[in-house]
Order: structure tokens, then C-alpha cells, then sequence
């Protein structure tokens, strides 16, 4: 008889709940069907498939060719790079910040969010997480062991939180909230009222206000940080990534900016985790971020061809859809016939061998969504136009 034993080894209690991040999982489902041949177009990632600008890949190439850069690195990050991000802050959003005491490079934003986590959160205090919104925030939330509360983001009120109903709730055990404008999954713009009515929140309820902010310079003319509110720095902390901005999303180069103190309180948990970034990458970081509009200007003329073919690819699977979206992604509500995206997502990777995102992966509030990338070449969103053109009579009618 076989005896099943129970494993000695059990995963800790802080990862009960806490799945693979589904990219990584779907990936793996991808893998396996182009093994099989299927050849999937994969729309559902942000991640640039365009290189940086050659200046950035020269000065990593010269710098990682001398002898002395190879050691660990300061936990604070290089001073040139940090002077670099506080010059592109003044430069682009027009926020002064200290570059010695009010930034930290990050080894990719997304690594800030969870070191904000462990700073910060005690077992059972309260997070704002906004529904839909970057599923990140939530693990980092309950890994920390703190409790995410939903705020629902709906297309009527322009994807943005509702604070008259947030102030009926009590707000006294929520230590943080993450807001992200241009907000991501949706592609909701940021307004100068918005930032401001986000910062008098979080001053009046005493909530650390986490603004993610890797998209502002993707299809959007008027790039803000939360940061350019007056005293946003008592109550806001901002992240920021060069991973889109910049091409450079397998570099991992992001920062935090904030008041001095945030700053200090997050190296103290941070420079327990990693021993500092290769200093060639810092120092092709800080020439990244001296480009100017011609750069960006080239990047955003990309997307823009791109995003009329996701247009077209939209309009083709009966989804509706604003234009006015920055970010690289378009945000699409489905047609009535399918019950949700997932189901959406799956009839078209049956049918027609691509792949787009189901905006449930989001949080509910996004269930009747999906979302498609802007980083595929265009020869690969027309091949997929013409996938799913000419199956569209196997797509799911129901
Ligand atoms: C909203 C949002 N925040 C943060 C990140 C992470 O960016 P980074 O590459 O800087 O870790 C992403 C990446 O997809 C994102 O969409």
C-alpha cells in the first residue's frame, strides 16, 4: 500500500492566499502551446520590446569594461544617478527634490512597492488598494500582513477614487493607500484637481499615499508627478521606473522620492535586502535620464501607430473602448455575449492563437474588461488581425 506523506516541508503562513503571479503561470500555459506549434501572439505584458537609446547602451558597455565597478555598491544607490533623478524631477514634473536625502533608487519599481509594505504595515493595519489596479499592491499587502481594502474605480466616475464614499468609512486602522495615475490597468489620465484632492485625503486621515507613477510619459502629453502638489511630502511618497519610459524594463532601475524621513524609514528595511545595483547600470540609468523630448517624442510616435491597430483589433472583437488612454496598454470593456474577460481571453486564444489580457486579473471591478498591450511590432498586431478576422466565426457567439 502507498503511503502519501504529508510534506515536512510547509510554506509559511504569510504565503496562504498568495498564488503565482498569474503572468507567470500564463506564461508557462504559452510555452506549452507553442511547443505544440501554435505560434501565440502574446499582447498581454507591458514589457518594451524596443532597446534604449544606443547613449545608454554605450555607457554600459565602456563602464562595465573598467576594472573598479565591479564591487558592491552604496545602498543608497550611485550620487550620479541620484542627481540625475532629481534633475529629470525638476526637469520634467518641475518637483525640487534632494537628490542626497529625498531619493532612493530602487532595483525596479516594483520592489519599492514591497519594501514600502514591510516599512510600514503592521499585522491587521489597513491599505487602500484600488480596484482595478496593479496586482503587486495586493500581494505586498498581505505578504506584509497587512489588509487591503478596495476602492472601486468605475468608468463613470472616470476611474477615479471615490472620496465621498471613502470618507463615510472609518479610515482610522488604514495606514497607506496606492493610487497610480496614469493609472494602469484603465489608461486614466491624472488631473491637477485629482492630485490634489488625493493629497488633502491623505493629509486630513493621516494616510501614507503611495503614488506609482511608471507611466506618465507613455502617450501622455503632460507628464505629473503627485509630488508637484503643495506639501505633498507630509503625506505622499512616489515611485517611479524607467522601465517604460525608457525601454529598459530588464535593467530594473526605479526610485523612491519622498520627505527625507520616508526616505531613511525605507532604507532601513531596503539595505537589508539587497546589496546595491551594478554601477554601470546607474551610471546608463543616469544618461538615460538626461534624453530629451526627441526620445520620448520617438517612443510615443511608436505606440501611437501601434495603438490604432489595437483599435482596429478591438473594434473587431465587438469590445468599446476609450481613445484617450495613456499608458501602454488599451483598456476595453467586452461585448455582452461573453460573461466576462477571462472567458473573452480564452476564446480568442483557442480560436486565433493570441493572447490578451482578462481585466479580472485586476480585481472584479475589472471582470468585464480586458486589456491589450502596445508591445508587440506592428507586422505582429496586423498577424493577429488577420487571426482573429478570419476566425471570427468560431468566436464564441453565447
Ligand atoms: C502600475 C505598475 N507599477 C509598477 C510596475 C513595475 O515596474 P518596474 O519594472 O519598475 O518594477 C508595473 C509594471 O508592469 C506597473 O504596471
Amino acid at each position: 500500500m502507498q503511503i502519501i506523506k504529508r510534506s515536512m516541508i510547509d510554506t509559511a503562513k504569510r504565503l496562504e492566499g498568495i498564488g503565482e503571479y498569474y503572468f507567470s503561470q500564463k506564461l508557462r500555459e504559452i510555452d506549452d502551446l507553442n511547443k505544440q506549434g501554435k505560434q501565440v501572439i502574446n499582447l498581454g505584458i507591458g514589457s518594451p520590446d524596443l532597446p534604449p537609446h544606443p547613449d545608454v547602451i554605450s555607457t554600459l558597455q565602456e563602464e562595465s569594461s573598467k576594472p573598479n565597478v565591479h564591487a558592491y555598491q552604496s545602498y543608497k544607490g550611485s550620487p550620479v544617478l541620484r542627481k540625475a533623478m532629481g534633475e529629470w524631477y525638476k526637469k520634467w514634473y518641475d518637483v525640487d527634490l534632494d537628490p542626497d536625502k529625498e531619493i532612493l533608487p530602487l532595483i525596479g519599481s516594483k520592489e519599492g512597492i514591497m519594501h514600502i509594505c514591510m516599512t510600514y504595515l503592521n499585522r491587521g493595519d489597513e491599505v487602500l488598494v484600488p480596484n482595478p489596479g496593479y496586482p503587486t499592491y495586493r500581494s505586498a499587502v498581505q505578504l506584509a500582513g497587512g489588509k487591503c481594502i478596495d476602492y472601486n474605480l468605475k468608468e463613470k466616475k472616470n476611474y477615479q477614487p471615490d472620496f465621498d464614499k471613502l470618507e463615510k468609512r472609518k479610515l482610522k486602522k488604514v495606514k497607506l493607500m496606492f493610487v497610480n495615475y496614469p493609472q494602469m490597468p484603465t489608461g486614466e489620465l491624472p488631473s491637477k484637481d485629482l492630485f490634489e484632492r488625493i493629497v488633502a485625503f491623505g493629509k486630513k486621515h493621516d494616510i501614507l499615499v503611495v503614488h506609482d507613477n511608471p507611466y506618465s510619459f507613455i502617450l501622455n502629453d503632460s507628464p505629473m508627478s503627485l509630488l508637484s502638489v503643495g506639501g505633498a511630502k507630509e503625506t505622499v511618497i512616489e515611485l517611479n521606473s524607467l522601465s517604460k519610459s525608457h525601454n529598459m524594463a530588464g535593467w530594473r532601475v526605479g526610485m523612491l522620492c519622498g520627505a527625507k524621513e520616508r526616505v531613511e524609514e525605507v532604507l532601513r528595511f531596503k539595505s537589508n535586502m539587497d546589496s546595491g545595483m551594478f554601477l554601470p547600470i546607474q551610471l546608463a540609468a543616469a544618461k538615460a535620464l538626461t534624453l530629451g523630448t526627441e526620445w520620448q517624442d520617438q517612443v510615443n510616435a511608436t505606440y501611437r501607430q501601434r495603438r490604432e491597430m489595437v483599435f482596429d483589433l478591438l473594434n473587431l472583437l465587438g469590445c468599446r473602448f476609450s481613445k484617450e488612454q495613456a499608458g501602454l496598454f488599451v483598456w476595453a470593456k467586452i461585448p455582452g455575449r461573453y460573461k466576462d474577460g477571462y472567458a473573452l481571453s480564452d476564446d480568442v486564444l483557442k480560436s486565433s492563437n493570441v493572447f490578451i489580457t482578462p481585466g479580472g486579473i485586476f480585481g472584479s471591478a475589472g471582470d468585464k474588461y480586458v486589456r491589450v498591450s502596445l508591445c508587440a511590432t506592428v507586422e505582429r498586431f496586423e498577424e493577429a488581425i488577420n487571426r482573429i478576422r478570419a476566425n471570427a466565426l468560431h468566436l464564441s457567439t453565447n
